[in-house]
């Protein structure tokens, strides 16, 4: 894999493919320092078919090696989406340590498509698989009957698997990943239901400045979002190894306040009890049509994840997983600054290749809104405001640059926040892409933006009032 990238939008902190097609993050484990990650991938095209999955590696969550097609379609149909566990007790017979896939075969009959669960082994950590003869494992006349998301419940020694079917999540649990037995259903009259419900997550994370724990169920649904097309819900609850309970069922939760984190799921065996989210950097109303020519697909940042609670209620944060900090270059460290009607800074760095990160502070906030907006020499601009009266923070990406491709990418979008005195936020900004990160994670909004040159200037605008900006931090972001 030795290419010249000659894709201006290819990110350069954000993992994408080689080449053809990519969507959903697939079977991520972490063993012997290494964070493995494959993914669906069409290396024969540019739009959605011949799912294979694709298959890098890194050790650090930032840079990503490709390696070769991990797992390729056969008489059970093409690959789908999956998870991947480290067996290190032999429960399945394949070896102690054996690394197994468990993804969806998909196969179209004439009759409608046929999706059933298949295993595949590794016996050298995830670079080379086997696949076992006797798949597949678990089948179902379910027309919707995929992505299942395996992991090891200690208390009562088997594994549970979480399966998207329909609108639902069925729960499975086995002695040796072969057999399975359904044990229960979840969903019905719970969230959001203005799609089919797909790759799903469960873990248990702790709360923050609590010794408690409460287990996450993580629901990804097509469509249904809350700005139209794919996005991430999840609930939070109890767990007994079988049934999963739901502690808020009046509340819709959003993992994502953007319009562009699709299929997160997390890293299996992860180090030091981390729980490390990735999700698929786009919506399915444009992927197919986004504006680049080398490859299409890319994925978001790593994020950490736990629970903090807000008013009795209890949600995810997102934080940027700290490696990210290792590839801080150039320090900026702006003056702080009073904006009471308009501040411009024109130059945001020098030889600005678009790939940032923006870190702010701002407080002794008398203005009903506190407006700041990224933008070029070429006219393409994305607008930013923290509305306080209604509590919400906003992103406009519609005259962000190329946006016409689709009637569904001029989007804005809005997450409720906090009642606050002060805030924090983080702006990861690469060649394709803006994540914006609230107090650390509270609140995240992921956006592809596909500007005609790098955003290198910052204006701010007060409405009502004033307020102080008391700290704006700029690292050039680079391998
Ligand atoms: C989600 C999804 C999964 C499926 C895969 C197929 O984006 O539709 O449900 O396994 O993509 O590529």
């Amino acid at each position: 894999f030795d290419l010249t990238n000659r894709e201006s939008y290819r990110p350069v902190y954000h993992h994408t493919p080689p080449y053809g097609w990519m969507n959903d993050p697939n079977g991520m484990f972490y063993k012997d320092g290494v964070y493995h990650l494959y993914y669906q991938f069409n290396p024969y095209g540019s739009t959605w078919g011949n799912m294979h999955w694709g298959h890098s590696t890194s050790t650090d969550l930032v840079s990503w090696k490709h390696e070769d097609i991990a797992l390729s379609p056969d008489a059970w149909g093409s690959i789908f989406s999956g998870s991947c566990v480290v067996d290190h007790d032999n429960t399945a017979g394949f070896g102690a340590g054996a690394v197994i896939a468990i993804y969806t075969s998909a196969k179209p009959t004439p009759w409608g498509d046929c999706q059933t669960q298949s295993l595949a082994y590794s016996l050298d950590n995830g670079y080379t698989f086997t696949k076992y003869a006797h798949n597949p494992v678990l089948t179902s006349t379910e027309r919707d009957f995929r992505d299942p998301k395996v992991f090891w419940y200690a208390p009562d020694k088997h594994w549970v698997m979480l399966l998207a079917v329909g609108q639902e999540m069925e729960i499975h649990t086995s002695a040796d990943l072969k057999e399975w037995k359904k044990e229960s259903t979840f969903g019905a009259k719970q969230g959001a239901h203005g799609g089919v419900w797909e790759c799903p997550d469960l873990v248990e994370l702790p709360v923050e400045g609590t010794g408690r724990k409460r287990w996450v169920l993580i629901c990804n649904l097509n469509p249904g979002g809350p700005f139209g097309g794919s996005a991430a819900q999840y609930f939070v609850g109890s767990f007994d190894g079988k049934t999963f309970v739901n502690e808020s069922p009046a509340v819709t939760k959003w993992l994502d306040w953007g319009k562009d984190n699709y299929a997160t799921v997390t890293w299996s065996n992860a180090p030091q009890e981390r729980c490390i989210a990735l999700g698929w950097m786009s919506n399915w109303q444009y992927q197919a049509i986004l504006p680049t020519k080398q490859y299409r697909g890319e994925n978001t940042i790593a994020r950490d994840l736990t629970l903090y609670d807000q008013g009795g209620e209890l949600y995810l944060k997102s934080s940027p997983s700290p490696e990210i900090k290792m590839i801080r270059k150039e320090k900026v460290s702006m003056p702080s600054f009073n904006v009471s009607d308009t501040y411009e800074i024109a130059e945001l760095l020098k030889d600005n290749s678009g790939t940032y990160e923006l870190e702010m502070t701002i407080k002794n906030i008398s203005a009903g809104k506190v407006k700041f907006c990224l933008s070029n020499e070429k006219g393409n601009k994305v607008d930013m405001y923290y509305d306080m009266k209604r509590k919400l923070f906003v992103m406009d990406r519609s005259l962000s640059g190329k946006v016409d491709f689709s009637k569904e990418f001029p989007a804005v979008t809005v997450v409720p926040i906090a009642e606050t005195k002060e805030m924090q936020i983080r702006l990861f900004v690469d060649k394709s892409s803006i994540e914006a990160f609230g107090e650390e994670g509270k609140f995240v909004m992921t956006n592809l933006v596909f500007p005609d040159a790098p955003y290198n200037r910052i204006s701010f605008q007060s409405e009502d009032g004033s307020y102080k900006v008391s700290s704006l931090k700029l690292y050039k972001l680079t391998l």
